[in-house]
């Protein structure tokens, strides 16, 4: 647990920076999925300054998002534009390895767009996400709704028990409702994911997503959070205040 938004995000930079490090050590290249919404603002604004912008070798960083709302890129609920303006065009790296999925388009077709650029990225034309080292995200990020659903797999949708497609397009019971998000099997065989959770308003969705019974249909962030064990909550006080104490800043 953090004491601040701030440190957590700190800690989040230091973590991104790592594993870009030893993916690009290891085969060249990172590739990661950024979570939109409004928490991960902060870590994104760090790994735009010194010194993780000329630390990381963004020209071998491949970014993908873990979800999208249904509006154009210039939108101020575009998760893509929170990202560009808060990292993306501040750091050099290759406008094509940014794939960003086209919420100005039919979200069912901005899907199969998006999953044919991921099954083409790992290398898997055909089948499920592969576990493997160079198939699969190097890191995710993701966060945490009050109402327990990550990325835009909200609660008693069909896309929680997706198993086929990487990618879907949904209505959710949000602002805005079209969506297209990544599916279960896709983060479940991430290298590493990690959920950035901040704010008093999330602490009953936390406490119920890491204590409470196993309830996927209600609580969407444990089909993720438990069906991958390179999971990590970085939590502030705040978000965490439901838990009990733990030695360790993690979860
Ligand atoms: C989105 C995100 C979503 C987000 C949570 C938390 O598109 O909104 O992917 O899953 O992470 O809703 O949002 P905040 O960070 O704004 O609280």
């Amino acid at each position: 647990m953090f004491p601040s938004r701030d440190a957590l995000a700190a800690a989040a930079a230091e973590r991104f920076a790592a594993a870009a490090e030893e993916a690009i050590a290891a085969r060249g290249r990172f590739v990661v999925a950024l979570s939109g919404g409004t928490t991960p603002r902060q870590l994104y604004e760090r790994l735009a300054a010194e010194p993780h912008a000329a630390v990381v070798d963004w020209p071998r960083v491949h970014v993908f998002w873990t979800d999208e709302r249904a509006v154009p890129p210039e939108h101020p609920a575009s998760n893509y534009r929170m990202a560009r303006d808060a990292l993306l065009a501040r750091v050099p790296l290759r406008p094509e390895l940014i794939h960003r999925i086209h919420g100005e388009a039919d979200p069912e077709v901005a899907a199969a767009e998006y999953e044919r650029t991921l099954r083409a990225t790992f290398d898997t034309p055909t089948g499920p996400p592969r576990s493997v080292a160079g198939a699969r995200f190097d890191l995710v990020l993701l966060g945490l709704g009050e109402d327990g659903h990550t990325a835009s797999l909200f609660p008693g949708r069909a896309s929680i028990h997706e198993r086929v497609l990487w990618a879907i397009a949904d209505w959710v019971p949000a602002t805005p409702a079209g969506r297209v998000t990544l599916t279960p099997p896709v983060l479940a065989a991430a290298a590493d994911l990690l959920f950035l959770v901040t704010g008093r308003e999330k602490a009953a969705a936390l406490r119920r997503v890491l204590r409470g019974p196993s309830t996927p249909d209600l609580l969407p962030a444990q089909v993720v959070a438990r069906r991958n064990d390179c999971v990590r909550f970085l939590v502030d006080a705040e978000s965490a205040a439901e838990l009990e104490p733990k030695g360790n800043s993690e979860r």
